[in-house]
């Protein structure tokens, strides 16, 4: 097992608020883009080569990650014109792939963070004989996700990706967004247009009775998809929840990065994260949070499980819970934003212009 798939592609508008230039697998969490965690994670598996399947904001990863020899990878960067969905983009690199047509290769959705034996995927999908192998994972509310239910030796019965009614919700057991496919089943998806490999392909292979076996596993798992999932796996890296090659030691409660000046008195907990050249004013206190490069943080800030953008500013005693300030963004001072808001790039909040609480 050498080769994989890696989809970072898509419309990738989840993360507009944050940030209009940097794609999310580029977002620093735990201090390097999220991409690094993924490419990390697969060559401590083994994986030497890797083909990125990218469509949204393309150019950016090639001049960050190179040929990927300074992680011990060999990378190559494939762009779709326009996106072609999951399945298209995993035929759109066939030819790219070097595995002989009964070879195993590995697929990894691009925003996963987790701590998935992907050795033992790859035994499972050789030792079940399966076209297609998957790794499951168990959620509380599986609605926004796949769900894949599997008879009692692993076997996948069905298919159901997003389900719409209370009656799809047939299981708990979800598509975590690693595969190991037989690459003779990538030869056989459509080529030229889009394909979902949720909606089509997986659906389609079942209706042929082909083997796809799934692989229950209960390590740490989070699709970073939504703001607030990117500030807690980037908390988890830190506080070594979430494993990675890619973060040194055995976890800590606070990563501070070159460059960035936090006041003796500041209190920084939970796997905060301060980006480089970031400011962080007397008394101020960040917990759970991202605060990324060249951002200020003035005087007895209160902020929790908040991801603030590069170069924003938060005012004195200003109190951010569960928000997310984009890049640029100024909150003056004396607010308190609470519960998912998200402050847009460049946007500026006036001192004292927004309170949850009663006024005092
Ligand atoms: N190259 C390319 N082109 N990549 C794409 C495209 C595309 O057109 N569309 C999506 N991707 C990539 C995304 O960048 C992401 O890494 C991955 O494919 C999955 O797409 P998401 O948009 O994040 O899908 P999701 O999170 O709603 O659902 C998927 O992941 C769930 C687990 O987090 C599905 O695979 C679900 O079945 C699964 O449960
Ligand atoms: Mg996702």
């Amino acid at each position: 097992m050498t080769e994989a798939i890696l989809l970072v592609g898509g419309k990738g508008t989840r993360l507009r608020p944050l940030t209009v230039h940097t794609p999310k697998p580029m977002v620093p969490a735990a201090g390097v883009p999220f991409l690094t965690h993924q490419l990390a994670r697969a060559r401590a598996a083994g994986v030497e080569h890797i083909v990125l399947a990218t469509s949204y904001l393309a150019e950016v990863f090639e001049p960050y990650f190179g040929d990927g020899s300074a992680l011990g990878l060999h990378l190559e960067y494939v762009t779709e014109r326009e996106p072609l969905g999951t399945g298209g983009a995993i035929r759109n690199v066939a030819s790219r792939l070097r595995s002989g047509p009964d070879d195993p290769v590995l697929i990894f959705n691009g925003d996963i963070l987790t701590g998935l034996d992907i050795g033992a995927l790859v035994d499972t999908h050789r030792d079940s004989g399966a076209d297609v192998s998957l790794h499951l994972t168990r959620v509380a509310d599986p609605r926004a996700f796949g769900l894949v239910p599997t008879d009692s030796t692993g076997r996948v019965t069905a298919f159901l990706e997003k389900p719409q009614t209370p009656e799809e919700i047939v299981t708990d057991q979800i598509n975590a967004g690693a595969y190991v496919f037989n690459r003779s089943v990538i030869d056989r998806i459509p080529a030229g247009r889009p394909v979902s490999v949720e909606r089509e392909t997986f659906p389609g292979l079942l209706a042929q009775g082909a083997h796809l076996q799934g692989m229950v596993d209960s390590t740490y798992w989070l699709d970073l998809g939504t703001p607030q999932a990117f500030v807690r796996g980037s908390a988890d890296l830190v506080l070594g929840r979430a494993p990675s090659p890619a973060v040194p030691g055995h976890g800590s409660d606070r990563l501070v990065l070159d460059g960035a000046e936090v006041s003796a008195d500041a209190k920084l907990t939970g796997g905060t994260v301060i980006g480089a050249g970031a400011r962080i004013g007397a008394g101020a206190f960040i917990d759970g949070s991202t605060v990324l490069d060249g951002a200020i943080v003035e005087d007895g800030a209160h902020i929790q499980d908040s991801l603030i953008g590069a170069g924003a500013r938060i005012g004195a005693r200003t109190v951010l819970d569960g928000a997310v300030v984009g890049d640029a963004a100024v909150v003056g001072p004396d607010n308190e934003l609470r519960g998912g808001v998200r402050i847009w790039c460049g946007a500026d909040i006036p001192a004292g212009a927004v309170r949850f609480s009663s006024d005092q």
